[in-house]
């Protein structure tokens, strides 16, 4: 069999590799997934003024996101659960990221413990001779606020320890959306699969529920509904990593989050998977990208699919993007092999469209090049 061509086609495989459940969970939006659909939609609005006739021939992608050396502009998004694509799971996504010189996000709901894909990233990096110039420690971790703030506290050592350079507090879930699917499946875990940086910790797993999705219920009873922007001050005092705040699709919002010490925002719906009827990324990502200015980055996540998604998103002023879905259909499909390969065929993608909109550098994409139709 020839391997996918693009990521379209490994979501078109990917389901053959997955349980009902699991594709379910994964590929769900809350409600009538109109946001789902609308952040793929949006980015057709957007069109090229492409430039001519400039030397193309030296091209690099490599940037800077929080002063770390990235090969290129895109990075994984936080998901829970992946060992329900792939036995490996996020430690497969972690050796990914590695290989390719871009950051993972972990979820603080991963199937594999945080030590753990520290650790595998390390020895991926040790292990590889090639003559890539790899991320030191290309691991930051997403963290979910629990009622039990020592709990919380103790994740956040634990990530600190463990070597990862960022922490990403995701502020679009106080509940979590309602994806309908999940609640018919009352969605669960499978035996032999548990909330690897929890269970130690507190007991903690995923309830079994009667006519509604566990993690659902398991939001509602153990996630703090009541975080403000106080605590984004409390959170800072726990730790030296700097902080990336997820989730924000307004202005103000983001401005907020800089002033109470974020380094970067994550312009995010969660892929239409929290409140559905918000507006897509793309069109949210000008106002905040005017709002924040040069105080901190901004990275933008959702629908990204194609490499002339992440350059009309550059040109629209986001510093990077987050790729989420299309590495659980790439992990389903091959494992860490398989994540990689999406990751390398959006990177090619990408340098096809910078080329062809003349661009040698990431700092040759500005905000001409696009205009929305
Ligand atoms: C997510 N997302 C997410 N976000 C987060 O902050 N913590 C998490 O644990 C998860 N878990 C999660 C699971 C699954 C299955 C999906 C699909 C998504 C949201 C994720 O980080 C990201 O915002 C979106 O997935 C980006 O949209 P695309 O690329 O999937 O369209
Ligand atoms: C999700 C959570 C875990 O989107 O963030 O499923």
């Amino acid at each position: 069999m020839t391997p996918p061509i693009n990521l379209f086609e490994y979501e078109s495989i990917a389901p053959q590799h997955l349980s009902q459940m699991a594709l379910d969970y994964y590929t769900s939006g809350a409600g009538d997934e109109v946001t789902l659909r609308d952040n793929r939609t949006a980015l057709e609005h957007f069109k090229f003024l492409p430039r001519m006739l400039v030397d193309v021939s030296g091209r690099d992608l490599s940037t800077q996101i929080l002063g770390q050396s990235l090969s290129m502009p895109i990075l994984i998004a936080p998901m829970a659960f992946q060992c329900l694509a792939h036995p490996e799971g996020e430690v497969a996504t972690a050796k990914a990221a590695a290989q390719l010189g871009t950051v993972m996000v972990l979820s603080t709901m991963s199937t594999k413990s945080l030590e753990e894909v520290a650790l595998a990233s390390k020895h991926c990096q040790q292990g590889s001779k090639g003559e890539k110039s790899l991320v030191p420690n290309p691991l930051w971790f997403q963290l979910y606020v629990h009622r039990d703030r020592n709990l919380t506290r103790t994740l956040v050592e634990r990530a600190e320890a463990a070597g990862f350079t960022a922490l990403c507090l995701t502020v679009d879930a106080p509940v979590l959306g309602r994806r309908e699917r999940d609640s018919r499946n009352q969605f669960t875990l499978p035996p032999g699969m548990e909330l690897a940086n929890l269970v130690t910790m507190a007991d903690l797993e995923i309830p079994k529920t009667a006519g509604e999705s566990g993690l659902f219920t398991y939001f509602a009873q153990q996630l703090d509904p009541g975080l403000t922007w106080k605590d984004l001050e409390w959170l800072q005092s726990l730790t030296t990593l700097p902080v990336v705040v997820k989730g924000i699709l307004r202005g103000d919002d983001a401005l907020r989050a800089v002033e109470y010490g974020a380094k970067a925002v994550i312009v995010s719906n969660h892929g239409g998977r929290q409140l559905d009827g918000a507006i897509a990324t793309i069109e949210a990502l000008p106002e905040i990208v005017a709002a924040v200015g040069e105080k901190a980055e901004v990275l933008v996540d959702g629908g990204i699919r194609r490499g002339s998604d992440v350059l009309k998103a550059l040109a629209l002023g986001a510093k990077a993007v987050l790729v989420g879905r299309p590495i659980l259909w790439g992990l389903a499909v091959g494992g860490s092999a398989g994540a990689q390969h999406v990751l390398e065929l959006l990177r090619d993608e990408l340098d096809v469209a910078m080329a062809l909109s003349g661009c040698a550098t990431i700092e040759n994409i500005d905000a001409s090049l696009v205009i929305k139709l």
